[in-house]
């Protein structure tokens, strides 16, 4: 790997993945193009910006006039394509930014691709990071495969899965050398706080409502951002071309258990009495289609490439509330402006 193009760096994943390329390839420059939504901060990637491996560029992934030429600049071997709209809630208000930048942004990155390669595909790959949310909603039982169908439910979900589809189309038509990765919910420092673990944490940290949608008894299963960012650097590295490997933490937690333990682990930190941020939670009208349980058979992966994730959720937490807490600039960046418009729209009849 040579030159390296990472879409999405500066938002909450990508920075973990950014910061982990510069350190572990010298010898290879990283180029990060995001352009810079709500989501995305430059302060995420302060420690690597003068790097001389790493340059970023302000770019939208959709527009094929930056794009192209920034491909025939650098002539990237290896693509980690991480730019996406991300959250489902904002997926419901305005589905169509989703198809911009999930569909659109993900097809022109790969026309980008191989108009590059022409055909070329030797030391090349395009690494495509995806959701287990394609794969829909499980009842009490069983776990999403990698040959589970999809059943996108959200519009987040269903842009997502399309540009799985593509990424798939673009493997078998042309032969471009993709991999996919569908990963569960990762959790960590400098994910934003419109996510459930960081705007908990935020709303305890101010003593606000913390809003559980519905009876809170959906579950996800919750992976340490770093132990994903090394999870991807390992199938880009060993990965099939072709194939799809499910990436997921073996951590069900259903969301007011969750809650619970984490506002726990809050009080005690800010040495408040325990049993405090409990009751501040608040049940609140239930997310429009509310997917209820997301689980990942990783076995996949472990078998083939040796990964499993090995971080205590308890251990990631309690790591993450201590980010937060000593990042409370960086909260109250990203938090005022169009954060608290957004905060309002969001809440304000539930
Ligand atoms: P994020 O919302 O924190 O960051 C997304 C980044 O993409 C931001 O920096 C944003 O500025 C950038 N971006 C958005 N539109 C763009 C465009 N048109 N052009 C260029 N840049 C653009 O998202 P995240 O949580 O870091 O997720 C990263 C990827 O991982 C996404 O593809 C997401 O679907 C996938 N994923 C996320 C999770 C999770 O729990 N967060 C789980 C599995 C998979
Ligand atoms: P979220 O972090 O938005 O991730 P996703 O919807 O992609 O899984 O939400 C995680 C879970 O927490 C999900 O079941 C919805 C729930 N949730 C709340 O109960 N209240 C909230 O304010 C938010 C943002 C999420």
């Amino acid at each position: 790997m040579q030159n390296i193009l990472i879409t999405g760096g500066a938002g909450f994943i990508g920075s973990h993945v950014v910061r982990l390329f510069v350190k572990t390839y010298p010898g290879s420059t990283i180029v990060n193009i995001d352009n810079l939504t709500y989501a995305g901060n430059l302060l995420n990637l302060k420690d690597v910006e003068q790097e001389s491996n790493y340059r970023f560029i302000k770019g939208d992934i959709a527009d094929r006039d930056q794009v192209f030429p920034l491909f025939e600049k650098y002539g990237f071997d290896t693509v980690l394509h991480l730019a996406a709209e991300s959250h489902v809630d904002r997926s419901i208000a305005n589905p169509m930014a989703f198809v911009h930048t999930n569909v659109l942004g993900t097809v022109n990155l790969l026309n980008a691709t191989r108009h590059l390669w022409k055909g070329q595909y030797q030391g090349k790959r395009f690494y495509h990071v995806s959701t287990d949310e394609v794969y829909g909603s499980l009842g009490e039982e069983g776990l999403f495969t990698e040959t589970t169908a999809y059943d996108p439910r959200s519009p987040y979900s269903a842009s997502k899965a399309s540009s799985d589809h593509f990424v798939r189309a673009y493997h078998h038509t042309y032969g471009l050398p993709v991999v996919i990765s569908n990963c569960s919910n990762n959790y960590g420092p400098n994910q934003f706080p419109e996510k459930l673990i960081p705007l908990f944490i935020n709303n305890i940290i101010h003593k606000k409502p913390l809003p559980v949608y519905g009876k809170g008894e959906n579950v996800r299963d919750w992976l340490y951002v770093e132990e994903h960012a090394e999870a991807l650097d390992l199938v880009l590295r060993k990965g099939k071309v072709g194939e799809t490997y499910n990436i997921g933490g073996h951590n069900e937690w259903k969301n007011i258990d969750l809650v619970r333990l984490l506002c726990k682990i809050m009080d005690k930190k800010l040495g408040r009495a325990p049993g405090t941020s409990e009751g501040l939670v608040t049940y609140v009208r239930d997310r429009a289609g509310h997917d209820l349980r997301y689980a990942i058979d990783a076995s996949k992966l472990q078998n083939e490439l040796g990964w499993k994730p090995s971080l205590k959720f308890e251990e990631g937490l309690d790591k993450t509330a201590d980010w937060y807490l000593s990042n409370e600039e960086w909260l109250r960046q990203v938090t005022s402006g169009d954060y608290l418009h957004y905060y309002r729209e969001q809440y304000q009849d539930r």
